[in-house]
């Protein structure tokens, strides 16, 4: 009746619908980037702050029996708090594959769009995925001094520094401790020495005070817990159990017999990650 009444064709109010929704949608657009959706960080002084923008990166460069499950549950706490999943399917860096998760750090940091950016081994899977990353970062940081002047924030195992799970800050300030680890590899490797990541990030931490300062090390169990099949664990001695927020099969090869053993483990545990509800947050 009122659509006669105004003598407007349906087709043409259809239009002005679409167009009125969609001038909406992209009035909303930036949203996202500015404040992801679900992670509010209230600073604890009351003052005004802004969510912290967070990406999580992995890479995977073969066929894995886990590949979908891996996949699924990074993307799953991704959307879940508004994060960005990123992934690299190829390394290509002249030093071990291991050493390509600093080249998407230092990519990543470059951008300028994250103030925290999460590194997670494939191996991995996050079994609590209801708790905040941001809750971590904001608890870890007021335990320190200065905690702007902190840049990472890593975890040991029984050997020392483990880098299946760590953050780096989103600031230029951070790349330095990158290239230096870099220095520190490639120096070796001419004298034909060979480093992992982990080594080269070990020996800049006992070379250079500077870099050791910019580092806080964070409970274990709280970022990168092993399961007690994997019994490496730093002074806190905590498995991973149920509720827990991360999950890394470090180094399963050598702790469980047969073929696959990470895809064994990722099949044990599947069952045991705390999914979010979808509806919520797809
Ligand atoms: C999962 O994490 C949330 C938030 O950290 C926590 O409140 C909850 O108790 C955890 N779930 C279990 C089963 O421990």
């Amino acid at each position: 009746m009122l659509l006669r009444s105004l003598k407007i064709p349906p087709a043409l109010l259809l239009l002005i619908v679409f167009l009125f929704v969609f001038g909406w949608q992209l009035s909303q657009g930036t949203r996202h980037e500015n404040s992801p959706v679900g992670t509010d960080v209230i600073p604890k002084d009351g003052g005004e702050k802004k969510a912290p923008r967070i990406a999580l990166m992995t890479f995977v460069t073969d066929q894995r029996s886990y590949l979908h499950l891996s996949l699924k549950n990074k993307d799953h706490y991704a959307r879940r708090h508004g994060h960005d999943l990123i992934l690299d399917y190829e390394s290509h860096t002249d030093r071990a594959v291991v050493f390509w998760k600093f080249d998407m750090a230092e990519r990543l940091i470059k951008t300028g769009k994250y103030d925290w950016i999460w590194w997670m081994d494939f191996d991995t899977l996050i079994t609590n995925t209801t708790t905040k990353l941001t809750d971590i970062i904001d608890e870890e940081l007021r335990k320190v001094e200065n905690p702007e002047e902190i840049d990472y924030l890593f975890t040991h195992d029984c050997n020392g520094f483990n880098a299946g799970s760590f953050l780096v800050r989103g600031h230029e300030r951070s790349l330095k401790f990158i290239h230096d680890s870099w220095a520190i590899h490639d120096k070796a490797k001419a004298e034909g020495g060979q480093m992992s990541e982990q080594d080269s990030t070990v020996q800049l931490m006992k070379d250079d005070k500077v870099s050791a300062d910019r580092v806080h090390v964070v409970p274990q169990w709280k970022l990168n817990a092993f399961p007690h099949e994997i019994a490496c664990f730093d002074p806190d001695s905590k498995a991973w159990e149920h509720g827990t927020f991360v999950l890394h099969f470090a180094g399963a090869w050598a702790h469980v017999k047969g073929d696959d053993p990470t895809g064994q483990l990722m099949k044990k545990y599947e069952h045991e990650i705390i999914w979010g509800d979808w509806k919520e947050f797809y």
